[in-house]
């Protein structure tokens, strides 16, 4: 049962989902480089691996950006005086505590989560309503590069949250895109909190997305099982390696599934039979490293301006809070 001041709005239907990934997936193995997008990771497997993966010792992001955002969280909450909390990809809903601890008058205030993972999403939130009682949640459950346009009308000063550098995922144009819609959900005077990771040493970066533990790995051939599922397809896992690295040119790690022999592969669905070579490569993601000044770049390209930036001791790890460049 759920309390009277919580709703959700499901925008996700299966079939939709397919057709979506259908259309990506083709796009992707008909091109060169060959390419499946990373939205597709995060099945219940796929979720659940990236979990473990925050728990990693090699993956800092997860840990310092939840420490970051536990100091800064009082001040944030102080700047934004938010009367509600839309937040993009929370996933477990872990993060935006720090900031409901840190509210001076919580009473009205409304959460407005936009996720895809349904149940995830159900269970997070009645963990959120059961441990503060005066919150309200207008859940909508989809996809944030298509759904955004149902995430209801404000009821008052908007802070939005997109944390985990999961903006990093996004090419540039795609990334200006999807900020300048977020710019649009804000109204003059909402905020934005963007996590971004930070170019850092190579020997940092790496091991992160390429753990000793192998989940990574696992995490990264668990995409072949979504399309298998999916798809009718039949890409053997074990077939592919795991291959992560930075480029720091392009400022990006990238993760590739590499075929350890010659595969082919039946896209049934697709009406495709794709042959590869032992080497072959499938790129699954990048993940852009971010500074100040390439943050304050992306964000004028979205049309929004820096208001405040803040770093860990180790400048691994950024939030940069951010405002409607045509606001005050
Ligand atoms: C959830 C997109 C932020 O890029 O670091 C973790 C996903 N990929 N390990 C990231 C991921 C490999 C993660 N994001």
């Amino acid at each position: 049962m759920w309390p009277a001041r919580c709703r959700f709005d499901v925008h996700a239907d299966d079939a939709a989902f397919v057709k979506m990934l259908e259309a990506d997936v083709r796009r992707g193995l008909s091109a060169w480089p060959r390419s499946i997008p990373p939205k597709y990771f995060y099945d219940e497997i796929g979720a659940r691996l990236f979990e473990r993966i925050t728990e990693l010792p090699e993956y800092y992001l997860t840990r310092v950006e939840a420490s970051l955002l536990s100091r800064v969280a009082g001040e944030v909450a102080q700047r934004t005086a938010p009367d509600e909390i839309v937040e993009l990809g929370p996933g477990s809903c872990r993060k935006v505590r720090w900031l409901f601890d840190a509210l001076r008058s919580p009473a009205g205030v409304r959460y407005v989560p936009i996720d895809f993972g349904r149940d995830g999403l159900r269970d997070a939130v009645s963990g959120l309503t059961r441990d503060y009682g005066w919150l309200h949640v207008h859940g909508v459950i989809g996809d944030f590069e298509r759904d955004l346009v149902h995430v209801p009308a404000p009821i008052g000063r908007r802070l939005a949250l997109f944390l985990g550098s999961t903006i990093g995922n996004f090419e540039p144009a795609a990334r200006a895109a999807l900020l300048g819609e977020i710019g649009r959900l804000l109204g003059a005077d909402g905020r934005l909190l963007l996590g971004v990771d930070l170019v850092k040493e190579r020997s940092i970066l790496e091991p992160a997305y390429d753990d000793a533990a192998g989940v990574t790995a696992a995490f990264n051939r668990n995409i072949l099982a979504v399309v298998n599922r999916a798809l009718d397809a039949d890409f053997r896992l074990d077939a592919y390696r795991h291959h992560a690295f930075y480029d720091d040119a392009a400022s990006r790690v990238e993760m590739h599934l590499l075929a350890t022999a010659p595969q082919r592969v039946h896209l049934p669905k697709l009406d495709m039979v794709l042959d590869l070579h032992e080497g072959d490569g499938i790129w699954t993601e990048s993940s852009y490293k971010f500074t100040r000044a390439s943050t304050e770049a992306m964000l004028a390209d979205g049309g929004l301006a820096l208001d405040a930036w803040y770093t860990d001791e180790h400048d691994h790890f950024g939030l940069a809070l951010a405002r409607p460049a045509a606001s005050p």
